[in-house]
């Protein structure tokens, strides 16, 4: 008899972007002429820019001669965007990452859900609450919870965000994690981290033999000079992390899928016997097992993202964001909401003053405005909710219009 796994019966009903589709999409159907804008799950609206839309027609062209048809690439993806990434990201900031520690694939959340594979089942997991909610699941999936109980998993260590710490939660000192799950720029409340704040992370990491896995698919919207760009530029970090990236919301790669992990030849963890051993052949052997590579025609529009054209159109896409961003922002503060994010990040996390998801349904039924309910973040983000800046200019200040006269 082919039985379920018994860890899916703890999940909770639907993946939380899963469920507000759901609820959308009855709404729209019993609400046929509303128009509905939506500022809830972080999808890129503009279009590709030319400079990789033709980077990418030309490699289709090349699929359709001999000499420049592409089958299976290398697993890893191709050398030509990997030293691409290695050189614009990681050498340029004086890390010590080369194109040899860049796994090509297509999508962090992917790489962020599959990576805990590699561990035994029996180690600690903690989180940050909020959090990006693919960390929590993919942990109950392979076992490493208890049941869910009052909002939140038994088993796992959850790092609370608040208005004391400023969203960054640190290690206290009776931390006791083997897997640390971090995202800077914050999805879901859009603050950033200081090399501070990331050098007390890995010194904790680097003292307990842990790992942190550094999700950095938002990096592109940090403006601010000081922050770091990755967790490679604190010194040790590249012995104990191990970084997520993407092309989905810098170049708007959401629906052509494109993104890389990050692990140097010196990050380490234990085997079964308390042995050292290097974590990148491990990955390797899962990626190279389960992977076939991100698409020749994909790969080529990616790598002319690190083209001096392409860098121009990609800043240019997300100045677009943080404007929206800005307007949000200046848009809710001036209703009286008190919010953070937004300056290095296309999210705004808004103290919403009401349960997360009254105001959901508040804001769809009055507004017609979708945003993303706090709570399906974690029991921190109750009161809260996150509206995301992805959506064009006209939208984004029709839904705050909108907002305004739904909530006044
Ligand atoms: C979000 O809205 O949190 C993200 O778009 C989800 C994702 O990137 O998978």
């Amino acid at each position: 008899m082919i039985r379920k796994n018994p860890h899916y019966s703890k999940l909770q009903a639907s993946y939380l972007f899963a469920n507000i589709a759901e609820r959308v999409g009855k709404f729209q159907q019993e609400n046929p002429d509303r128009e509905i804008i939506k500022l809830g799950i972080g999808d890129v609206t503009l279009p590709l820019p030319p400079s990789i839309v033709q980077a990418f027609h030309d490699a289709v062209d090349d699929m359709a001669t001999s000499a420049g048809f592409h089958g299976y690439g290398p697993e890893k993806g191709y050398p030509f965007l990997r030293e691409a990434i290695a050189q614009a990201e990681f050498i340029s900031r004086g890390t010590s990452i080369t194109a040899d520690d860049i796994f090509v694939s297509d999508g962090a959340k992917c790489d962020t859900g599959n990576f805990q594979e590699l561990f035994a089942q029996n180690i600690q997991v903690a989180v940050p609450d909020p959090v990006y909610p693919v960390y929590v699941d993919t942990n109950v999936m392979a076992g490493r919870t208890g049941q869910w109980n009052d909002g939140r998993y038994e088993g796992l260590r959850y790092l609370e965000g608040n208005e004391t710490n400023g969203y960054v939660p640190l290690p206290a000192a009776d931390l006791k994690a083997d897997l640390v799950y971090l995202c800077f720029p914050n999805n879901p409340t859009g603050v950033t981290a200081t090399k501070e704040q990331l050098k007390v992370w890995v010194d904790w990491a680097l003292e307990n033999r842990s790992l942190i896995l550094f999700d950095a698919a938002y990096v592109s919207f940090i403006r601010d000079e000081n922050l770091p760009q990755t967790i490679f530029e604190i010194p040790g970090a590249e012995k104990c992390a191990v970084e997520f990236r993407s092309f989905s919301k810098n170049a708007g790669f959401t629906g052509t899928r494109c993104a890389y992990t990050i692990i140097s030849d010196k990050c380490v963890i234990w085997d079964e016997s308390g042995e050292e051993i290097p974590l990148k052949p491990l990955w390797s052997r899962r990626h190279t097992t389960k992977f076939n590579g991100v698409s020749y025609p994909v790969q080529k529009a990616a790598e002319a993202v690190f083209s001096p054209e392409g860098k121009k159109e990609v800043r240019e896409l997300t100045d677009y964001y943080l404007e929206n961003a800005r307007l949000i922002k200046k848009g809710m503060e001036a209703l009286g909401y008190s919010c953070i994010g937004g300056g290095n990040s296309p999210y705004i996390w808004v103290s919403g003053g009401m349960p997360s998801w009254d105001a959901f349904d508040l804001l769809l039924n009055k507004a017609g405005v979708v945003i993303t309910p706090g709570e399906g973040f974690g029991k921190c983000g109750s009161g809260y909710f996150r509206i995301s800046a992805f959506n064009d200019r006209e939208k984004v200040n029709e839904a705050m219009e909108r907002i305004a006269l739904a909530l006044k």
